[in-house]
């Protein structure tokens, strides 16, 4: 285990978890990290903890640069128990150490620790601490993606530490974004924002105004690999997801009981690619429902299809419509679509549920048990029609 410095006196302490593949449903095939950093100045400051489980990885590295007794405070920027669930242990040997958090932070700690007896200071935007030759600045990034976020910043080393945001679930013995593939961190930090910060792209946009007066040559957040090579590009990057902008490109995710579900998705596919729009089919049998959201995510046109099953949609069409809803991307263009025997009302629901994220719709296509050529081509048409 070697130092991670990251900057003159600050060091990454964090853990690895290279065995996590689901994040409260979030499927995270390359694990993830849960980033700490420890700054050495007259004070000594640990930003953010780790998973319990990873508790020990945090502590060794810390005993590497100093003696963890000697830790004056632990800057808690987020409740949530993959940063906040090693606080408890860093106490019990940091026995003097103040947390600071933010408003919110307190309630949530206290909640969560039935803490009342730690040492605890609030702060709000604008509140700084000296500790030395370094100003720690916070900033509340509210709903980013907790009530309770906060970033901290430090001037006099152009350093960022937003928490949560700009990062992504991926375990690595690499620790800034110049040593690792930038294509596939580009996916992460996609996979990450779709699935976690999405639903508050409105705070996101103010974070990130906030953040655009700050000087920084470094992004280090709670997740994945630290910003230092591509800093404007991430940073567009979420300029365009917060602001729901979106590319010529089409996501179909379906599922299919005997086949003609999955034919109209198929003729559905076909009008996309001959109209020369980007296009991912996935049928939801076989399908992992976060990837999808990754597509969604800069997508202008959703298009779901079920047939009916018991008056209503398969269920993996309804959970990824569960998803989609509570993850509430915006201003996109949907069609619903399916196949019945009788009844039909899948087609229905799913159009009722496409519609909050999707205020313009493509007429519904529905056939009662399986669709003839003559069919495919209006199914054709009504997708031709819609694109004009
Ligand atoms: Fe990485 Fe919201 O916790």
């Amino acid at each position: 285990m070697k130092d991670i410095k990251i900057k003159e006196n600050i060091y990454w302490v964090g853990g690895i978890d290279w065995d996590l593949k689901d994040f409260h449903g979030y499927s995270t095939r390359r694990g993830s990290t849960y980033n700490a950093y420890l700054i050495v100045d007259e004070k000594i400051v640990l930003v953010d903890t780790v998973k319990h489980y990873l508790f020990d990885e945090m502590l060794q590295r810390i005993k590497k640069i100093i003696d963890p007794s000697k830790i004056d405070y632990i800057v808690s920027n987020h409740v949530e128990m993959d940063h906040s669930g090693a606080i408890p242990m860093i106490l019990d040997i940091a026995r003097n150490a103040t947390v600071i958090t933010s408003p919110n932070g307190e309630k949530g700690l206290k909640k969560h620790f039935k803490c009342d007896n730690w040492n605890m200071k609030v702060v709000n935007t604008g509140d700084s601490i000296n500790i030395g030759k370094r100003n720690l600045h916070f900033v509340l990034m509210q709903m980013v993606h907790w009530p309770d976020s906060m970033a901290t910043y430090i001037p006099e080393e152009k350093l960022l530490l937003p928490n949560d945001a700009f990062g992504q679930h991926i375990a690595t013995s690499e620790r800034f974004d110049d040593e690792v593939d930038l294509g596939i961190l580009k996916e992460e930090a996609a996979k990450y924002y779709a699935n976690i910060v999405l639903p508050h792209s409105k705070q996101v946009n103010s974070a990130l105004e906030a953040v655009s007066s700050l000087e920084v040559d470094m992004i280090a957040p709670s997740h994945g690999i630290i910003w230092r090579q591509n800093i404007g590009k991430i940073i567009s990057l979420y300029k365009k997801w917060a602001s729901n902008s979106t590319d010529e490109k089409a996501v179909i995710a379906y599922d299919t009981m005997w086949g003609a579900t999955e034919k109209i998705a198929h003729a559905v596919k076909d009008v996309f690619e001959e109209k020369g729009i980007t296009t991912v089919l996935a049928n939801l049998k076989t399908s992992d429902i976060s990837d999808i959201m990754t597509d969604v995510l800069d997508s202008k046109y959703i298009c779901v299809g079920s047939p009916t099953l018991n008056n209503g949609m398969m269920p993996t069409v309804a959970a990824f419509l569960t998803l989609l809803k509570g993850l509430a991307p915006e201003g996109r263009k949907g069609l619903a679509f399916g196949s019945y025997g009788w009844g039909g009302q899948s087609i229905g629901q799913i159009e009722e549920m496409l519609k909050e994220a999707c205020p313009e719709m493509f007429d519904s296509i529905k056939v009662q048990y399986v669709p003839t050529d003559e069919f495919i081509e209006d199914v054709k048409n009504i997708v031709k029609g819609g694109l004009r």
